[in-house]
């Protein structure tokens, strides 16, 4: 969908100014909106938050969270002077009409046609009395546009996705809400359709005549951190599977869409994720594997076992780990596996996405070993951004030997390039109104009816152990899965 060139107006009220989320991703991302002129001057920001801060207050916070990025002193100023708090209680109906009569004002001051973003960066088990009250109080009753932002967690599993879902719809149309999925920010996950639609060696290639299976990675060194009372209760099946992992299985798998808007796009991906095959309760230990962190070295230094961070109970079955095998029942994947794998405290940060093609029919030239290294495109999301082709070229002076070659290209490797965070992409797309890059309810619904067997087959089997030392690339049972097809893991 092409961008107007016009610098929306709005303002946009943060539900959780005060949480890490806010501090960490969105006050960066608006300011860089603002510093490369994609929101002008008139806008607004207002946080909300229990906490009593004044403008003040809040100014400096967003000013230190931003700090990091080289900074002029008047544009600092000038950007924070957009900034207002208002310290509010999510219960109580009297908080809404009070940030009613403040938006007014600031709609006035800055020249915006009642444009309203409100973005839930908090608990959500506030979501829906949240969504409730705006409507209830008229805040969303107004001559421009009201859009809601969600963050993840969107329920736990289907049921609870169900019923918050319903909560919200009472207040916000489908097309008013944006769930964010992060990932679908990334630059690199953008680039997937257009890796795939734009170029014509690709794409023909596209299906199962050609393709022996398609991996996907995403590793991190990172431990539970300070979440455990979120994960815990999570795990990484919850926690990155049924999202992100699902929707890069949804670009990677979807058909061209007629045209590149959202409803098109959204309905391929949802064609992916309903051809997915349901993964059965005792079919679970085929297909997937789970694994936990024990103690080991992460970039050099010693740190502990899952079951020893802060707040995790000491015989927790909680999976840091999940791998598994994914088949998509249609005509253009019949028999393609697509390898998922994930997990916290592995040996390295990095997003990544193999397609290997089959075979040659015919091997002319001896490669390592008599075999010829298969051709391989892998798509390096993050931390290195761009694309590498693995082919194989005549070895130098080596007669009838093939041996691979490597063609690069990197997005993010040369000096100063700087790719928008996701944040800053996403909270711009949905000034504009554009919601290509954010979930619709199918999507997260399929998505958690697929999971949901696995989480509850994993429940009600409280088996799980430390099977993976930190540092490692997880459980050894991971490699066997794909070891059984006669494939094996590419290295990141
Ligand atoms: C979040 C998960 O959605 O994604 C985190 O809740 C995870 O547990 C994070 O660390 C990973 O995101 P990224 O962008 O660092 O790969």
């Amino acid at each position: 969908m092409k961008k107007e060139h016009i610098e929306p107006k709005a303002v946009i009220v943060i539900f959780g100014a005060t949480g890490d989320l806010a501090k960490r991703k969105l006050y960066p991302s608006i300011h860089r909106l603002y510093e490369n002129g994609q929101i002008g001057d008139e806008f607004a920001v207002v946080g909300v938050g229990r906490r009593p801060w004044t403008n003040e207050d809040f100014r400096s916070t967003v000013e230190r969270s931003i700090s990091k990025f080289p900074l002029n002193e008047k544009d600092v100023d000038e950007f924070t002077s957009h900034f207002y708090y208002h310290p509010f209680d999510v219960t109580n109906p009297d908080s809404y009409q009070e940030l009613n009569g403040l938006l007014e004002q600031l709609e006035n001051t800055y020249h915006i046609p009642n444009n309203r973003m409100f973005y839930l960066a908090m608990a959500p088990e506030f979501f829906g009395t949240i969504a409730k009250f705006l409507k209830s109080e008229g805040v969303t009753s107004t001559n421009g546009w009201s859009r809601l932002i969600i963050e993840k967690p969107f329920g736990h599993d289907l049921p609870s996705a169900k019923a918050l879902n319903q909560e919200i719809r009472e207040a916000f149309s489908e097309d008013q809400i944006y769930r964010i999925d992060h990932y679908l920010g990334k630059q690199m996950v953008q680039n997937i359709e257009v890796i795939r639609f734009a170029n014509a060696i690709f794409e023909p290639l596209w299906t199962n005549r050609y393709i022996s299976n398609i991996q996907i990675t995403s590793s991190e060194e990172l431990g539970v951190e300070d979440r455990a009372r979120y994960y815990e209760k999570s795990g990484a099946l919850r926690d990155m599977v049924q999202n992100h992992i699902l929707q890069m299985v949804a670009l990677l798998a979807m058909e061209p869409p007629i045209k590149l808007n959202t409803q098109e796009i959204r309905s391929e991906k949802v064609k992916v994720l309903r051809a997915m095959r349901p993964i059965k309760k005792d079919e679970v230990d085929q297909y997937f594997v789970r694994g936990q962190y024990d103690a080991g070295v992460v970039d050099d230094k010693q740190v502990p076992a899952y079951r020893d961070e802060q707040n995790v109970a000491e015989d927790s079955n909680t999976e840091t780990f999940v791998a598994g095998k994914l088949l998509i029942d249609n005509f253009r994947w019949a028999g393609v596996p697509f390898y998922i794998r994930t997990g916290k405290r592995m040996k390295k940060k990095s997003t990544q996405i193999v397609v290997q093609f089959k075979d040659i029919p015919m091997n002319l030239y001896y490669g390592n070993g008599n075999t010829m290294h298969p051709n391989l495109l892998v798509i390096h999301i993050q931390p290195d951004e761009g694309i590498t082709l693995h082919l194989n070229a005549r070895k130098l002076g080596g007669g009838t030997f093939a041996q691979p070659i490597k063609l690069d290209y990197c997005h993010n490797c040369g000096d100063g390039i700087n790719t928008p965070e996701a944040y800053e992409k996403l909270i711009l797309d949905c000034l504009h109104g554009d919601a290509t890059n954010f979930a619709h309810w199918d999507e997260v619904a399929l998505s958690w009816s697929f999971v949901d067997a696995i989480s509850q087959y994993w429940e009600e089997n409280k088996t799980l152990a430390p099977n993976y030392e930190a540092g490692s690339m997880g459980p050894k049972a991971a490699d066997d899965l794909l070891a059984k097809d006669g494939f094996h893991w590419w290295p990141i």
